[in-house]
C-alpha cells in the first residue's frame, strides 16, 4: 500500500535520515565526556536514536517509500560535523543544543500519528507514541545536566529553549494515554522541510 499523503511521506523520510544525524552527533558527544556515567547515558540515547531509525525503516518499507539520498547525505554530514564539534565547544553547548533539538523533535512523531489517523491508519500509534515520549525523555535528561549552569539563562534568552521554553506541549508528569496522544502538538509546524535539522 502506498501512502497518499505527501507531507507524511516527507516527514517519515526526513525523520529516518535525521535519526542517524542525531545518533552520529551523540557518538561525538559521548566521546567528549570524561565522566563514565554521563558517557554511558549519552551512549544510551545514541542507541535509542538508532532504534528509532530502525522503527522508521519498517514503516518506510511497509509503504514502499524510498529513503531520500539527499536527506541521507545532508544529515550524515550534519551529524558528523556536530560529532566533531563536541570536542571543541566545551561542556555546556553540546548538552544545550542536544536538548533544544530533542525539544523540537518530540512533536514530529505526534504529527505523524495524526497524519496516519487522517488516512484511517492506527497501526503505528504505539511505536510513534513511544518514540515521541522517548524524545521528551531525552530533552529532560539534557536539561537536567545543565539546569544549574550560569550560562543557561543567557542561552535560553538567545536560543529560546530552556526550563521555561520548550517547543512541545508534552508533560511527562502528566502524560496523556495513547488514546489521547493525537491531541499533542496541535500547534506544531511540521512542514519544516526546506531546512533539514538533525534529530535527536
Ligand atoms: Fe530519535
Ligand atoms: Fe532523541
Amino acid at each position: 500500500m502506498k501512502l497518499p499523503h505527501p507531507a507524511l511521506r516527507t516527514l517519515l523520510r526526513k525523520a529516518y535520515s535525521g535519526e542517524r544525524a542525531a545518533a552520529l552527533a551523540y557518538v561525538g558527544h559521548a566521546a567528549s565526556l570524561r565522566n563514565p556515567e554521563a558517557r554511558a547515558a549519552v551512549k544510551q540515547i545514541e542507541d535509542d536514536e538508532w532504534n528509532h531509525r530502525r522503527n522508521l525503516k519498517v514503516i518506510l518499507d511497509q509503504y514502499e517509500i524510498a529513503v531520500s539520498k539527499n536527506y541521507e547525505i545532508r544529515f550524515f554530514c550534519i551529524g558528523h560535523l556536530i560529532s566533531l564539534s563536541c570536542h571543541v565547544i566545551g561542556w555546556f553547548m553540546p548538552y544545550f543544543f542536544a536538548g533544544k533539538l530533542e525539544s523540537g523533535n518530540v512533536c514530529e512523531y505526534f504529527v505523524m500519528l495524526r497524519h496516519f489517523h487522517s488516512l484511517g491508519i492506527h497501526g503505528h500509534d504505539e511505536v510513534l507514541y513511544e518514540m515521541g515520549i522517548k524524545e521528551k525523555e531525552h530533552e529532560g535528561y539534557f536539561l537536567k545536566q545543565i539546569q544549574h549552569s550560569r550560562l543557561l539563562p543567557w542561552f535560553e534568552t538567545v536560543f529560546h529553549w530552556g526550563p521555561g521554553s520548550t517547543v512541545n506541549d508534552v508533560d511527562l508528569d502528566h502524560k496523556y494515554p495513547l488514546s489521547e496522544a493525537h491531541t499533542y502538538c496541535r500547534h506544531f509546524k511540521a512542514d519544516r522541510d526546506s531546512d533539514p535539522q538533525p534529530r535527536a
